[in-house]
């Protein structure tokens, strides 16, 4: 029997610590304050503590700015704060659930490979999935032996139809599956099968190894995490050509379920999000990148998984590691201003079509802002009344009308679950 407990009175506690480092922004004439979140460290790990981060789209080339909440300039920084700041939080285990890299090209996998090596010296084990952008030119076998000591050389099993690959240890079994998604130039295994189109799927050879290493986990009374990069639950989006799903994810979710795992771990979408179906749950990290620059922390105890989803210290790592750009150094102060300004810009966009006095567009600004920014750091939940009772609640959906914004956001106001904000779930 599974059950999920929220930590509300613990997320409660965190946005009470919330430091009022106030900004003021100026907009029409009337001042909105912006507060910046102080990122507290975790307390100590309950059990084996195990980081998991996803899409990454390490892009040393990208030196653009990319405007909004999307840091893509800063992907080489972002990582190296993300690796210091998963082993700050005591973090034994680093997974990373694909879209590494921004495109498989081999210096970009090197770089990813270099600043992974310098971490593991640092007391940390990392293990790699591939996602949709990891791969062509590189190959399945190019990738993985790239990238051989962050789980190929220390896995139990690897699949040899996929860069799926199973690691036991602490009576624990990970089962790491490569979803696909990367397309046919890339795929050089002698088993794997050719997907067509370039779809994301589990090959009938690759179920039937994840079978083989459930059976084993089941008779040896391991307990078994999966992860993936494509998401898995049916639930996620209504529409199965989203380009989200791995094709025939319904028959692997009923093997998970077969063998009483509790927890699938998944990206790509960019967006944290939390599912359950038929006693199966998927944790959805978000991208790396984007506001709040954001990972997850699983404690594993006896009883079951504990999460938290946890902010990178920027700001910290920056001054530890003698950064000298500012906007590194105030990382968490930039990163809440360009949140307000992409509200701004959004609502600005929208209103061309949908006009509305300046100080109703403000207040629809101020709206957008704060869903947004409650989102992310998972209060929405808690907030859903409060943020339907402000002032630019209506201004923002006369604006929106429209504009594929507006279904989003009252979609994540009504659905938002509690579980972003943390949860425990039972073996
Ligand atoms: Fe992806």
């Amino acid at each position: 029997m599974k059950t999920v407990h929220s930590l509300k009175n613990h997320s409660r506690k965190v946005w009470t610590l919330v430091l009022l480092a106030a900004l003021f922004l100026t907009g029409c004439g009337t001042q909105t304050v912006l507060t910046v979140p102080e990122v507290e460290p975790l307390p100590e790990p309950e059990g084996l503590r195990i980081a998991v981060a996803s899409d990454l789209h390490l892009d040393p080339d990208n030196t653009e700015r990319g405007g909004e909440v999307y840091a893509v300039q800063y992907s080489p920084e972002l990582l190296d704060a993300l690796l210091w700041d998963a082993r700050q939080q005591n973090a034994e285990i680093l997974l990373l659930t694909g879209d590494l890299v921004n495109g498989g090209k081999y210096h970009r996998i090197e770089l990813l490979a270099e600043k992974l090596h310098a971490a593991e010296e640092n007391g940390m084990d990392i293990y790699v999935l591939p996602g949709n952008h990891d791969l062509a030119p590189a190959t399945q076998t190019g990738f993985a032996a790239m990238l051989a000591d962050f789980g190929y050389n220390e896995a139990f099993s690897r699949d040899t139809a996929s860069l799926s690959y199973c690691i036991i240890r602490d009576g624990l079994m990970i089962l790491m599956m490569d979803t696909g998604g990367y397309g046919a130039r890339s795929i050089d295994l002698p088993d794997a099968e050719i997907p067509d189109p370039d779809e994301a799927f589990l090959s009938s050879k690759t179920l039937g190894w994840a079978e083989r290493m459930l059976k084993k986990a089941a008779d040896e009374d391991l307990r078994v995490i999966c992860a993936g990069h494509y998401n898995l639950l049916t639930e996620i989006s209504h529409q199965p050509e989203s380009g989200f799903y791995i094709q025939n994810g319904d028959r692997f979710a009923d093997v998970l379920r077969k063998y009483d795992v509790p927890l699938y771990l998944s990206g790509h979408m960019h967006i944290r999000g939390f599912y359950q179906e038929q006693g199966l749950s998927e944790l959805l990290t978000e991208f790396l990148l984007s506001y709040p620059t954001g990972y997850s922390v699983l404690d594993l105890t006896e009883s079951g998984i504990r999460y938290r989803p946890r902010r990178v210290d920027v700001d910290a790592w920056a001054k530890e590691t003698g950064q000298e750009d500012p906007v590194l150094l105030s990382f968490a102060e930039w990163q809440q201003k360009t949140l307000y300004d992409y509200s701004k810009e959004n609502v600005a966009f929208m209103a061309e079509k949908n006009p509305m006095s300046r100080s109703r567009e403000k207040k629809a600004v101020d709206f957008f802002y704060s869903v947004m920014s409650a989102f992310w750091d998972g209060s929405l939940s808690d907030r859903r009344e409060e943020v339907k009772n402000m002032p630019g609640y209506e201004p923002f959906f006369l604006c929106a009308d429209g504009f594929a914004y507006g279904w989003w956001l009252k979609d994540l106001i009504e659905t938002a679950p509690p579980e972003l904000a943390g949860f425990f779930l039972s073996w």
